[in-house]
């Protein structure tokens, strides 16, 4: 099975990010994989997400996505008053956007191909890749709250998770989940939809947005805060222990730096757009840099 795939496309981020796009579909057409995974980060808004998909979906080949980050931003103060929060994205708002423009959205049923399963999942993080340099400087709660002098994690303002979204106070339907319930309700997703696989499984197809090794953080000689926000490493232990009689491919994103890991049954492939700058503006060669491809 040939998987084309790309990550953090960031559709609303700068004009080149969109002029990109037809360039990209060009590319996969090129490819002619059997499956198109993009790892999320596709964009803040519903709308541009819409949009974007869109001029995918015309694509003859299986259509996976899953969000990132950015794609489950709150839309606005007054979204989040009505209940849309980040879960309504996740769970209800992003999968319908999926389906109609032809997506498929292995959140929480798996696909399954044959003998291989794709499986996806946002990943999400609880600060076990924080930088080791700085465990004396920052606490948890320094990064729940997000705020250093190198500047701010937006997460921490855009991406809301209430703790009881539909109560008919409007008080206690804004209260909102710490980082840690909302990472371990994530990451139950992941464990139960791994455990509900058929026992035929042999392949693993796993698709998430964040890092699930320290092997995936790029060494730094200066210590960034930032690091905390990559991903969890219970997530790599995880998958560490399902892949002991099978091979497993990963699809991530999130940092915006291409990368492939061999760690003998896990591979791992990173191969995001990134925010573009101004002068980037020879589109087929971006295309062809970051649309990765390989064979499972
Ligand atoms: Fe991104
Ligand atoms: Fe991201």
């Amino acid at each position: 099975m040939k998987v084309a795939y790309t990550s953090d496309i960031h559709a609303d981020i700068t004009l080149n990010n969109s002029r990109l796009i037809p360039f990209l579909v060009k590319r996969i057409e090129d490819i002619n994989p059997d499956v198109f995974v993009i790892a999320g980060d596709i964009s803040n808004s519903l709308e541009s997400l819409d949009n974007t998909l869109k001029l995918f979906s015309e694509l003859s080949c299986l259509k996976v996505m899953v969000p990132g980050n950015h794609d489950v931003w709150v839309e606005s103060n007054n979204s989040v008053r009505k209940g849309r929060d980040s879960f309504y994205k996740y769970r209800q708002a992003i999968p319908q956007v999926c389906q109609q423009n032809g997506f498929s959205y292995p959140i929480t049923e798996p696909i399954i191909i044959g003998s291989t399963a794709i499986i996806g999942n946002i990943g999400w993080y609880d600060y076990s890749l924080a930088d080791i340099r700085l465990e004396s400087l920052y606490s948890f709660n320094d990064y729940a709250k997000g705020t250093f002098e190198e500047g701010t994690w937006n997460d921490t303002k855009y991406a809301v998770w209430l703790k009881s979204p539909n109560s008919s106070y409007w008080k206690d339907r804004l209260k909102a989940l710490t980082n840690n319930m909302v990472f371990e309700m994530l990451f139950d997703e992941l464990k139960n939809s791994v455990q509900n696989m058929p026992d035929n499984i042999g392949k693993l197809l796993v698709v998430l947005h964040t890092a699930p090794f320290k092997e995936c953080i790029i060494p730094k000689d200066e210590p960034s805060p930032f690091d905390a926000y990559e991903g969890s490493t219970k997530i790599g232990e995880f998958i560490k222990s399902v892949s002991k009689n099978r091979e497993v491919s990963i699809i991530f994103g999130h940092r915006h730096k291409k990368l492939f890991l061999d760690m003998g049954n896990i591979k791992l492939y990173r191969s995001p757009v990134g925010y573009l700058g101004e002068s980037q503006t020879d589109y087929e060669k971006i295309a062809r840099e970051v649309i990765g491809e390989f064979e499972v």
